[in-house]
């Protein structure tokens, strides 16, 4: 033993990021070591950005085995901080989406499946680019607090069972160097380097249960199955290899999720889906993914039974008191689920009508997503403010039919001149037909 770490001390003493770089460039996986060495010598600015950068395009050519891939993971979700929930009892889960427009199933989901018993610890992000997020939409609820310190995240979920907030300042240190480096020499775009980016943050999270919301089609980042599929297996092997058990659905992001895209809309969308008077596949996603909770969570041992029980809950009422404690937990006005003219109201509302009568062929999700920008509900860098009251209401769905005249989209807008780029965007984003034309199915696949 005392060898084995002599042999080791020496080797990092004499380890040099150049003959790593040559390595992995050759296409030869390294060690937890080699990796640990970069990861470790990058965040404390040993090794600099350029021999980082040469790394990172290796990586993105060579790609990564199982083995490095959880290595890698696991040594970059244990740059910062670790979240300990071991004192919360029970399984604790998690569910992460990859992003897309309209999507708010956490406010829903969360509420649900903590009222079927199983605590939900979650860390979520804020909107960036056309795809919204969780935080943001939360922060449009008067007095809410998406920033909590450690101990009180650990006694809302203790005492409530669930809390939600926003990412620390020193979660995974290395996937903020590493993802800006990304994002400026054309790294991005690698299925080890996602996978390993969102599963260090999912392992540092401290859940021990993960459900993944992979979102396919023009809407999400992944634009085909086949590509969302090698996501959704990385990531839920990655998971299953560092101690998380891990399930991915592929779920359809070609048209919006729901009828609201733009943040208190969004929570309106979720109190009346509470309240079981939800679109269909807002409806549908949130049981689907949460039913794959409680299995993860022990509390049940199919999917199916799971369903069952989160129907019930929806359906009495349960889930909207559990969203109530969420708010009131976290220093929100609970009343604005009986009063939703509290949350931030837009000055004005513009319809937009059919220009002919027909089938609804598409309402492509990218587009109202940029719409929806447009009107100034999300932002195009980080640190961009946001306005939390506007958006676009969808009146109809792929698949409907629409007379001429009819209302396409209401636009909830502050501003003429951006309600009129929105209205641009939408013209695009919506194609209509005689024929009836199937719509794409929700879910596609599921990952284990
Ligand atoms: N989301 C992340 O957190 N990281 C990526 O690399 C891509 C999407």
């Amino acid at each position: 033993m005392g060898l084995v770490l002599l042999e080791r001390f020496w080797e990092r003493i004499y380890m040099k990021a150049y003959d790593l770089i040559l390595k992995k460039r050759n296409g030869d996986p390294l060690g937890k070591e080699e990796l640990e060495f970069l990861v470790e010598g990058y965040v404390k600015e040993k090794i600099p950005d350029y021999q980082i950068a040469a790394f990172l395009m290796a990586l993105f050519f060579r790609g990564m085995t199982s083995q490095e891939l959880t290595d890698f993971t696991q040594i970059m979700a244990s740059s910062g901080d670790m979240m300990d929930l071991s004192s919360i009892p029970g399984i604790k889960v998690d569910k992460h989406s990859t992003g897309g427009v309209g999507d708010k199933t956490t406010l829903i989901l969360a509420p649900l499946v903590a009222a079927a018993g199983v605590p939900v610890a979650k860390v979520s992000g804020r909107c960036l680019g056309h795809t919204g997020g969780t935080i943001d939409k939360l922060s449009s609820i008067q007095g809410f607090k998406t920033e909590l310190s450690v101990k009180e995240f650990l006694e809302k979920v203790r005492e409530r069972g669930l809390a939600v907030v926003g990412q620390a300042a020193n979660l995974v240190p290395a996937d903020k160097k590493l993802y800006a480096l990304r994002d400026v020499t054309a790294t991005v775009d690698s299925i080890p380097l996602i996978a390993s980016s969102i599963m260090s943050k999912k392992l540092a999270s401290g859940a021990k249960g993960l459900v993944l919301d992979v979102k396919v089609g023009k809407g999400a980042f992944l634009k085909t199955r086949e590509e969302a599929r090698e996501l959704a297996r990385a990531m839920v092997d990655t998971g299953n290899r560092a101690g998380l058990k891990t399930v991915a659905l592929l779920t359809d992001m070609n048209q919006p999720l729901g009828k609201a895209v733009g943040n208190a809309l969004e929570v309106k969308e979720a109190v009346a889906t509470l309240m079981g008077r939800g679109p269909d596949d807002l409806t549908h996603l949130c049981l689907a993914l949460g039913s794959h909770m409680l299995v993860l969570g022990g509390k049940v041992k199919t999917p199916e039974r799971g369903r069952k029980i989160l129907e019930e809950i929806l359906y009495s009422g349960k889930g909207l008191e559990k969203f109530r404690e969420l708010i009131e937990g976290q220093g929100g006005k609970g009343e604005i689920i009986d009063k939703l003219e509290l949350l931030p109201l837009a000055s004005h509302i513009k319809i937009y009508e059919a220009p002919q009568r027909g089938f609804i062929k598409e309402i492509n999700a990218l587009k109202v997503g940029k719409a929806a920008m447009a009107l100034g509900a999300g932002r195009e860098k980080k640190e961009d403010p946001i306005d939390l009251s506007v958006g676009i209401e969808l009146s109809k769905k792929g698949g409907e039919w629409v007379e001429k005249g009819e209302p396409l989209f209401f636009l909830h807008s502050n501003h003429k001149h951006k309600e009129e780029e929105a209205l641009e965007i939408l013209k695009d984003a919506i194609s209509l037909t005689k024929e009836e034309t199937p719509t794409f199915p929700l879910i596609y696949e599921e990952v284990y």
